[in-house]
Order: C-alpha cells, then sequence, then structure tokens
C-alpha cells in the first residue's frame, strides 16, 4: 500500500510550482499525494521568509501537526522551502519534531535523502545551492495530468539585492532554466490539459539564456511560446521595472496570448525611497513603461506591490505613493508595511512609527481597493471572456479568470472546464465577478 503525502504552501507562486514538483518527486518513491493531514505519513512545509514572523508560523504549524498525531504514527516531517535555507540546522535543534530540512535548490536531492533517513533516522539538512541539477533532475519528472493554468518556472534568484528583501539570500544567485528545457515542459503541459501558461521568476523579465552567443530574452520565449497549438493564455510574474526592456514591451503590439495586463511592483512613488531601498530605478521611467503600453494597448492594466513605512519614508515620500497610485489606477494590488529581515541593509536602518505606518497602510489600501472596485464594477453588464478553471463543487458552480486575473464564478456544466467563453457580467465585488453564460457563445451551453 502507498504512503501518504501531505504538502503546505506558504509564499509566492514559485512555491506552489515548486509544492507540485515536491509532490511529483515522492510520488516515485512511493508516496501518494493527500487532501488528509490526520492520515498522512509525510508532512512537507513549504515555507516563506519574505516578511517578519514567518519562523514562528513554522513552528506553529509543527506544534499543530505534532498535536494532531499526539496518539498516532509521528509522520516524517520535511521543512522546505525559503526559512528551511535561512534557518537550516537551526530547525533541527529548536524542534526535534522536525526530520529533514531542504532548501529550495536542492529539491533534486529530497528522494535520496527520505530513503536514506528511512534507513538510519539520521536529521539532516540540505541547503546547498545546485540549481542547474535541480531543473535537470525535476524536469525529467512528468505528471499525466495539468491544471488548466499551470505555472511554469523559468528563471530562480536574484541579483538586485533590494536593501528590504531577503530573496537573493534565501533563493541564491540568479539563473535563467536552459530555453529548450522551459518550452517542452510547456509543450507537455498543453498536451496534458493546460490551456493557460503562467511563466515565474523572483525576476521573470531577467530571463538570459545564452545559446550560440545569442542571448534569448522573455520575450523570445513569448514567441516560442505562442507557436504552441492549444495554448490560448501566456502571463508571467514577477517583474522588475529595470527589465522591462523594449523588446519585452513590443509582445504586447505583436503576441494575441500574451494577456494585456501587467503585474509590476514598484513599493513606492518616492524616487528618495526608491533610492534607498536600492531600487536602481526611478518612478519617471516606470510612469514610462505604463505610457509606452498604454499606448500600444489601452486596454492594458497594471498592478503592483507597495511597502510601506520603510525607513526614511517622510509624509512628501508617502503623497508621492498616492499620486502614482492615482496616475497608474492599479486594479489589483498587494500592500505591506515594512518588515525588518535579518541579514539584510535595511534591518540595520532607523525604522519609523509603527503608528504611522498602519495608518500610512490603510490610506494606501483604501486607495487601492477602490480603484479595484471600479475596475470590477465597470465589467457589470459587459461580456467578458472567462477561461473555465474548474468546478466550485460547494456550490454547484464554475470559477474561472477574464484575462485581468480576475476571478469570475459563473453557472454552467462541467464540460466547459479548460474553455474560454463569452460571460456577461451580472454582479461585482472587489474580488470577484459574477456573471452568466452570455448567448453569444456558439457552442451549446447546456
Ligand atoms: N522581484 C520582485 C520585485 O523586485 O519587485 C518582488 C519579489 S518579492 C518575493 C514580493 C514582494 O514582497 C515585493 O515586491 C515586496 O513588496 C514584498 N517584500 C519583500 N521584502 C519585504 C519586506 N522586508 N517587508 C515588506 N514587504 C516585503
Ligand atoms: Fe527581492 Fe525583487 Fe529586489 Fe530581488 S528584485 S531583491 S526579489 S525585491
Ligand atoms: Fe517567500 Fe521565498 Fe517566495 S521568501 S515570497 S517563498 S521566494
Amino acid at each position: 500500500m502507498s504512503k501518504k503525502v501531505f504538502v503546505k504552501t506558504f509564499g509566492c507562486q514559485m512555491n506552489v510550482y515548486d509544492s507540485d514538483k515536491i509532490t511529483d518527486a515522492l510520488k516515485i518513491i512511493g508516496y501518494e499525494k493527500s487532501e488528509d493531514l490526520s492520515s498522512a505519513d509525510c508532512f512537507v512545509l513549504n515555507t516563506c521568509h519574505i516578511r517578519d514572523k514567518a519562523k514562528e508560523k513554522v513552528y506553529h504549524e509543527i506544534g499543530r501537526v505534532r498535536e494532531a498525531f499526539l496518539n498516532k504514527k509521528k509522520p516524517l516531517v520535511i521543512i522546505a522551502g525559503c526559512v528551511a535555507q535561512a534557518e537550516n540546522t537551526e530547525m533541527l535543534k529548536r524542534e526535534p519534531y522536525i526530520d529533514l530540512v531542504i532548501g529550495p535548490q536542492s529539491y533534486h536531492k529530497l528522494n535520496k535523502t527520505v530513503l536514506q533517513f528511512q534507513k538510519n533516522r539520521l536529521k539532516s539538512e540540505i541547503t546547498d545551492f545546485d540549481t542547474i541539477e535541480k531543473f535537470n533532475y525535476l524536469s525529467k519528472i512528468q505528471n499525466k495530468r495539468s491544471k488548466v493554468s499551470s505555472f511554469l518556472t523559468i528563471q530562480e534568484g536574484c541579483d538586485k539585492f533590494c536593501h528590504f528583501c531577503v530573496v537573493p539570500y534565501t533563493r541564491g544567485p540568479e539563473y535563467s532554466r536552459p530555453f529548450k528545457q522551459i518550452i517542452d515542459e510547456a509543450k507537455i503541459l498543453v498536451q496534458n490539459g493546460s490551456k493557460e501558461i503562467i511563466l515565474l521568476g523572483q525576476n521573470v523579465n531577467a530571463y538570459n539564456y545564452n545559446v550560440a552567443n545569442k542571448q534569448l530574452r522573455l520575450s523570445d520565449l513569448i514567441v516560442s511560446l505562442e507557436a504552441i497549438n492549444g495554448l490560448e493564455r501566456i502571463r508571467y510574474t514577477t517583474s522588475h521595472p529595470r527589465d522591462m526592456t523594449k523588446d519585452l514591451l513590443d509582445c504586447y503590439k505583436d503576441s494575441k496570448k500574451l494577456m494585456p495586463f501587467v503585474h509590476l511592483p514598484i513599493q513606492s512613488g518616492s524616487n528618495k525611497i526608491l533610492k534607498l531601498m536600492n531600487r536602481k530605478h526611478k518612478v519617471e521611467e516606470y510612469i514610462s513603461t505604463f505610457n509606452y503600453l498604454k499606448e500600444i494597448n489601452h486596454k492594458i492594466e497594471f498592478s503592483s506591490d507597495f511597502i510601506i513605512g520603510y525607513p526614511g519614508e517622510e509624509i512628501e515620500d508617502f503623497e508621492n505613493t498616492i499620486k502614482l497610485i492615482d496616475k497608474i489606477k492599479f486594479i489589483n494590488s498587494f500592500s505591506f508595511i515594512f518588515s525588518a529581515r535579518p541579514g539584510t541593509t535595511a534591518s540595520k536602518l532607523k525604522p519609523i512609527d509603527e503608528k504611522i505606518s498602519k495608518m500610512r497602510l490603510k490610506i494606501v489600501q483604501d486607495k487601492l481597493f477602490e480603484y479595484q472596485r471600479l475596475k470590477n464594477k465597470s465589467f457589470e453588464n459587459n461580456c467578458i471572456d472567462v477561461l473555465v478553471e474548474n468546478e466550485i463543487k460547494t456550490q454547484n458552480k464554475l470559477f474561472g479568470r477574464n484575462v485581468y486575473m480576475n476571478s469570475v464564478i459563473l453557472e454552467g456544466s462541467k464540460n466547459l472546464i479548460g474553455k474560454i467563453v463569452q460571460v456577461r457580467v451580472t454582479k461585482s465585488n472587489q474580488n470577484t465577478l459574477i456573471g452568466e453564460l452570455s448567448n453569444k457563445n456558439k457552442f451549446k451551453a447546456a
């Protein structure tokens, strides 16, 4: 009888992609994926270190697992992801319930480590940066079924060292996967049912792969993906404003499959703060990227990430962030109070008053949410293209997304999963659009 593995994931989409790969890898040594923690033989916690309390969250989770298995056989407990990389042996020392600790660039060694542990019960941590080997190994493991919308990691790590960020330390130096390896993976995803591919990287638009003295970039990947029959939508995330090169921007002129929605984190609307953050770009450059894209296609919309209350942020800096939001009218964004991360340059700077940060965050979020609600409202009584992704079993409804990644809920039969359908939006709120199949659809809407 096969064993069961329960995987819990925190953090960004790259961790979601990694968790799927971890699950596929463990299957080879007899662990089937399970949604039920209480009957698991192995528990994997894929962790994130981006903001504070990350470490404590991990120990808290372990506490819950320990409680769930109080009167049962203890599962094999594996900590993966960015906290594993940052804390490594410390975790084994602090929490005896943990058996193995494995960093994001060592997942190709996971199965060997688990098998060894089963034999000798010796706890271990593996946190080498071995990205090439990892992708060579993981790309050979293929799953037979794909989600309608699939993630595909093309690039890992970061060399930019923004002063607030742990990613260069937890994911290591920038690495771009071989071009052909990515296209092969994309083709398999599409053969197995994917209609949308979301290319991933901590700095996805820094993708740069050298073949026969030619630098292949994200724009080249988009062109090659465009040619895959059956693939309907292409997206990429997360990009850095400095790497929005002209070849990439011009893809929005030529590509039919690249979605008109750009997630481009700016962090602050103040050049002074961007400099203190070591972002190496200016607000004006960001705005000119926005204007260039709007000229290509006025339907293109932006979303962003903001850090509020960065050390040194004065009222004028904050007001400049508000001005930028009013200028771009982001349709969906993430905003967080600055969190001092161990080992980063910004952790040594004098923090600003927490009350002020909280007040500013509230103002920013109210504004961002208002633009989000307004955009969603503008869809009401209009028809939009929706890629149906799955069924919401509890509601007997379908779930899909429009071109801007908005969640759309509609009624319809399961055979629409994987299809792009026209939906008339009847209602909207900040996060969701509710709609019905439009009679413009050519198929019979059972
Ligand atoms: N590479 C992307 C970029 O350069 O914009 C960002 C990737 S990072 C994983 C995701 C987001 O986490 C960042 O855009 C930033 O807003 C947020 N973040 C990172 N470090 C943070 C910190 N110390 N405090 C608060 N937010 C942080
Ligand atoms: Fe972190 Fe992004 Fe800056 Fe890299 S570019 S250090 S991932 S915020
Ligand atoms: Fe978190 Fe690591 Fe992603 S720190 S945001 S899981 S790269």
